[in-house]
This record gives structure tokens, sequence and C-alpha cells, in this order.
């Protein structure tokens, strides 16, 4: 009996061939607009103390609460598969010291993680993000450039159709002052309330301001605005931030009840929306964090940061040219004399930076020059054991159908003076 095949884990993704070079590409422009921008690379591993996240990223929130992948190692440890890469980043800037090393500390990253969420598109229980999280200061022209270098790279990969939403969440003075705003004015409706806002409404009043249920959207309608109760540095950070953006052409839309769904933010938090997305159109949301490296026991750092759904990109991105990579040139050996001439030929091409395939299954003409085609092969060389004998391969423009005879010690200068 044929044994059952094994298929991927649901809400994760194999990332196939055809699919790699939009990734490839996108790595790409990260990294070159992270360099121009003056972030540095920084890898932390898969996984960390689960502690890590129940404190840094907060025990009320939907991560910790109900979709972290946590386990209990053969020593006893309790470990978590990274739900997010603010926590861990924080714990590495405190680990090694780096507040003692500059007062400025700009680093971006490029990592996987895994929230057990309710696949749909767009949303994975695997996925990835690149991020940047800088510490060291708590003026607004630092989150002026972080909400840039988000900008930056979705408009250098040339997205369309972007929002940026801003709020100023407060400082923790203001969230306590709104906490009590919200419980008062929520108290008469709190029958009306889902389980989960119910429970909100004790533990965590503003997150009750993300719900999606479209009656506890209406009963929200007329609730005052965080900014009621900011202090007067919470507006004058927020109304700076809002000129230097202007001064910078970054157009913003006000979202005075964008809260995102961690504990970590204080003051700005922002999105960045796409109109080539459905439900999940966030391809990327921050904010400032001034309190947590403190939580998680360093001494007192501001930061701010963002990260960015990369699965989300490319789907917002559509279709890349996948041609880029292809094959270039393809070389049909025919007969068992041949073999070492084409290994050999095939490897010269190869370092001389020609993207060169031949045949390793023994084919007929005719199929080998099907292969050449597929693979979208511009040239192919054709030798048998005529050419080996005469000492001429035959090199033929598959896009013109020309063929010349080109002598096979001057193949390979040949071929790196051809356009491609
Ligand atoms: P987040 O809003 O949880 O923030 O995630 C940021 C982005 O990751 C989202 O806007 C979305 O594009 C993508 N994303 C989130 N969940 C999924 C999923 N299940 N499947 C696919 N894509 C997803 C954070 O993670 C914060 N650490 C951002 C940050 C950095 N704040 C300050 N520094």
């Amino acid at each position: 009996m044929a044994k059952e095949t094994i298929q991927s884990i649901k809400g994760t993704k194999d990332i196939l061939p055809d699919q790699s070079h939009g990734w490839q590409a996108l790595k790409v422009i990260i990294r070159s607009t992270m360099n121009n921008y003056g972030y540095k690379e920084i890898r932390t591993p898969a996984f960390e103390r689960t502690e890590l996240f129940s404190r840094g990223v907060g025990e009320e929130t939907d991560i910790v609460s109900k979709e972290m992948y946590s386990w209990t190692d053969q020593g006893g440890e309790k470990l978590t598969l990274k739900p997010d890469l603010t926590a861990p980043v924080v714990r590495a800037f405190i680990q090694h010291n780096f507040r003692e090393q500059s007062p400025i500390n700009k680093l971006y990253y490029i990592d996987t993680l895994f929230r057990r969420e309710r696949p749909q598109k767009g949303r994975y229980r695997q996925f990835h993000q690149f991020g940047i999280e800088a510490f060291g200061s708590e003026n607004p022209e630092i989150d002026a450039e972080v909400i840039a270098v988000a900008l930056a790279v979705l408009n250098n990969l040339g997205l369309e159709g972007l929002t940026l939403k801003l709020n100023s969440i407060g400082s923790p003075e203001c969230r306590s002052l709104y906490r009590k705003t919200i419980r008062s004015y929520l108290k008469p409706y709190l029958n009306d309330l889902s389980g989960i806002s119910q429970r909100r409404f004790e533990k965590n009043p503003l997150r009750i301001l993300d719900t999606k249920i479209p009656h506890e959207i209406e009963i929200l309608n007329d609730i005052p605005n965080v900014s009621d109760s900011w202090t007067p540095e919470d507006k004058a950070h927020f109304e700076e931030l809002k000129s230097l953006l202007d001064a910078m052409d970054i157009q913003y839309s006000l979202a005075p009840r964008l809260v995102r769904g961690l504990d970590y933010y204080t003051r700005t938090t922002f999105e960045i929306t796409s109109s080539a997305l459905g439900a999940q159109d966030a391809l990327c949301g921050g904010g400032r964090y001034d309190g947590l490296v403190k939580t998680l026991g360093g001494k007192a750092t501001p930061g701010i940061g963002f990260a960015a759904g990369m699965e989300r990109i490319l789907l917002a991105m559509g279709n890349f040219d996948s041609n880029i990579n292809n094959t270039q040139l393809y070389i049909v050996g025919l007969g068992d004399t041949v073999r070492p001439v084409v290994v050999k030929l095939a490897e010269d091409l190869r370092q001389n930076n020609i993207r060169t395939n031949f045949d390793s299954l023994r084919r007929s003409l005719k199929a080998q020059m099907r292969e050449a085609n597929k693979a979208g092969a511009r040239y192919a060389i054709l030798i048998g054991d005529q050419e080996l004998e005469s000492g001429e391969a035959e090199l033929k423009d598959l896009s013109t159908g020309d063929q010349e005879k080109i002598a096979l010690d001057k193949l390979v200068d040949h071929i790196n003076s051809l356009s491609f």
C-alpha cells in the first residue's frame, strides 16, 4: 500500500523557485534602503524564553494570550518560537550593552516569525517581516526618519495606493487617564460588549478600540479621542512630528483610534495600508516604545521602530518578472565522447558569470532543444562527435534562429563578447 504523503502545516507556505525571485529582489531593496538611512543588520535566534514575550509584548495581547508556539524543553525551560521581533532585539540591545557603546543605535532585521492566527489571505502562522528599531532618542525627528524608512522601501518597490495612518497614544500618564475615560464611557454598554471586550474592559480597555465587531464600532462612535488625554508634552511631540513629516512632503491621515495590538507602545503609533490588499491590508505597523527597554531589565532608553509583512508586500506587488535568474545559455551535447567537453565548457562559462545549463539525462537533440527553450536560454551550443572532430561547435541564437560555427577553444571568449 502506498504511504500517505506528508503535507506542510496549515498557515505555512513553501516559497517555490518561481516565487523566490520576488523575495530576493525585495531583500536587495530592503538592504540598500537600510544602508542609505544608516541602519545596521541584527539577527536574533529563532526561539527565546517565553518570559521575554509575556513581559515584553504583554500578557493580555492576542499574541501572548493565544498565538504563541511555546513548549517546555527537556531541561524544563519554557521557550517560544518568536512571535515578535521587537522584544528579541531589545533583549539583545540590553545583553550586549549597546547603550554604553553609542547614544544612538539604529538596527534593522529581515526575519521569520510565528503566530498561531487563523490563516487567510495575507495572514499566516509562519511569516516574514523586515523592520527597524532605533534606540536612544525620544525626539520626533527619529519618529519621522523611521516612518520615512518604511515608506522609502515601499516606494522603492514601486508600490502605489499607500496610506500612512498616524496617531499618538501618549505617555503612560496620558494612557492611565484615557483608560479611565474609556471605562466610564463604556460602562453603560458593558452588557452589550462581546466576552473578549468585557475582559479587556477590566485588563486593557485601550484594546477595545481595536474591535472589528460592527455593533461595538457603533458603540465606540462617540468615545472621546486619546488626544483629549494627552499631556502638553505628548501634544508638542505629536505636533512637531507632523510638522517634520510636512517638511519631508510625507502625507499622512490622522487615525485617532489606532492603538495597535501590542502593549509596549507609547506616543507615536502608525500603520501603512495598501489599497491593493483585502481585509489584511496593513503592510507595516510600528511606533514608539519608550518604556520597553526598562520593562525588560535595561536602563531606561527610548525606542521606536516598525515591522512590515513581506508576504503582504509581495501580494500587493503582484507578479514579479521572474526571468532575471533564468538560464542564459544551454549546452546541447550528443554522444558519449562529448561529455567531458560539455561539463568543462559549462564550468568555464559559469566561472565567467554566464548562467549555463546542460542536460544530465542524456536525452535526444530534440528533447534537449526543447529544454533549452523552456529554460529561457538565449543561446544554445551544440556539440556532437562531428563538432569534436572538427574542433568547432554550433552556436545558435534561440531568439533569431541564426547559427554560426565557433572554434571550441574560442567559445568562452566569443560568448563573453555577446549581449544577452
Ligand atoms: P505587527 O503589527 O504585529 O507589529 O506586525 C507588523 C506587520 O507584520 C503587519 O502590518 C503585517 O504586515 C505583518 N503581519 C503581522 N501578522 C502577520 C501574519 N500572521 N501573517 C502575515 N503577515 C503578518 C509588530 O510585529 C511590531 N513588532 C512592529 C514594531 C517594530 N513596532 C515597533 N517596532
